[in-house]
């Protein structure tokens, strides 16, 4: 597999947005990971991602802006809610649910009504969005169904030379997805969870519902049962108890505390039991457990509140994939 050009964000900037402009595929850092970024208005161009990422057809994108007033500019007037969240939380990992605009091609929505939207909060990414002149779509720039990627090596090794540049921002600072609202009308309804935590949005918002993840024909496929996983078979087990004796490679990811002795690998996610720290460091930890080659990884949950609901929830995703030997 040939390898992409990468070039560093600052200095690469300009020639990755002329990329942009003229149809190619660049990936690029945000405040939550990578994404793999296409013109929005250009559906051929669009269509390079799905085909990069072998990603299904029925599994919209997300739209990135470079500043949350070029939202109207694009969609027109938009539910006082939705203009409420977005002056509160953007830049920032908060996607919102928008009509599409007739501008950008069915193929971005996967054919929907509604497009998904968001401003990131990384320097880079929006300096490169207002360069290249164009709204961007991007999902994360992984393989369909793997890790996401917090760092260009991880988009590197994932995508390889489907993706014509990745601008190298290094490490991304919140480490999982945005959290995915749609607040058209009614109680907002949560239809991802991700960085932005529950509690903040509720602060702006009043009460919400948290939709469970659903399989089959989802309304966002971020939320299929098996997702985001590692190539190493994963399971999530209650606390870090020695391993059975049985021979097996084992990897441990721990949240605060070093488990007892027996793994192969061990990564702890915070010392200081900090779930922010967590979040940032989940893909990466995940990444180097799974590159070990340890047989399974046991992964224990943490606490449920803030982002580590996200946390646990991609946790739990990871593991729908997890097939029993033999
Ligand atoms: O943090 C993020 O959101 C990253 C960075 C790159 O911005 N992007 C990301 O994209 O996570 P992706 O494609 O991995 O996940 C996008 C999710 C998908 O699950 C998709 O189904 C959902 O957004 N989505 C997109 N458009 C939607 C729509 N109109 N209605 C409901 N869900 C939508
Ligand atoms: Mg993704």
């Amino acid at each position: 597999m040939s390898n992409p050009r990468v070039l560093p964000a600052d200095s690469g900037l300009a020639e990755a947005a002329s990329v942009l402009r003229t149809g190619g595929l660049v990936a690029f850092p945000t405040e939550t990971v990578y994404g793999l970024g296409a013109n929005a208005l250009d559906a051929r161009a669009a269509a390079r991602i799905f085909a990069a990422k072998e990603r299904p057809s029925f599994d919209p994108l997300i739209t990135h802006l470079a500043d949350a007033a070029d939202l109207e500019k694009l969609v027109g007037s938009v539910p006082p809610a939705v203009v409420a969240l977005a002056a509160r939380f953007w830049p920032g990992p908060l996607t919102l649910i928008v009509d599409r605009p007739a501008a950008i091609p069915p193929i971005v929505t996967s054919g929907l009504e509604t497009m998904a939207v968001r401003v990131p909060d990384n320097d880079h990414a929006r300096e490169l969005i207002a360069a290249a002149g164009v709204p961007v779509a991007a999902p994360s720039a992984n393989r369909f169904g793997q890790l996401s990627p917090t760092r260009a090596e991880h988009v590197v090794r994932g995508l390889g030379a489907a993706v014509d540049v990745v601008l190298d921002g290094g490490p991304t600072r919140c480490g999982i997805e945005s959290t995915i609202v749609d607040a058209r009308g009614g109680r907002p309804v949560v239809l991802r969870l991700g960085a932005l935590p529950v509690e903040a949005l509720e602060e702006v918002a009043g009460p919400v519902t948290v939709r469970p993840g659903s399989s089959g024909q989802p309304v966002a496929p971020g939320t299929l049962a098996a997702h985001y996983a590692p190539r190493t078979p994963l399971r999530v087990v209650s606390g870090a108890e020695p391993p059975p004796a049985d021979g097996v490679r084992r990897g441990f990811l721990a949240f605060r505390d070093r488990p007892a002795a027996g793994y192969v690998a061990v990564e702890v996610l915070s010392a200081a039991g900090d779930l922010t720290e967590a979040a940032a460091r989940l893909f990466d930890a995940l990444h180097r457990l799974d590159a070990t080659g340890v047989e399974e990884i046991l992964v224990e949950p943490v606490p449920d509140i803030g982002v580590g609901r996200a946390v646990n929830d991609r946790l739990r995703r990871a593991a729908a994939t997890w097939h029993p030997a033999g």
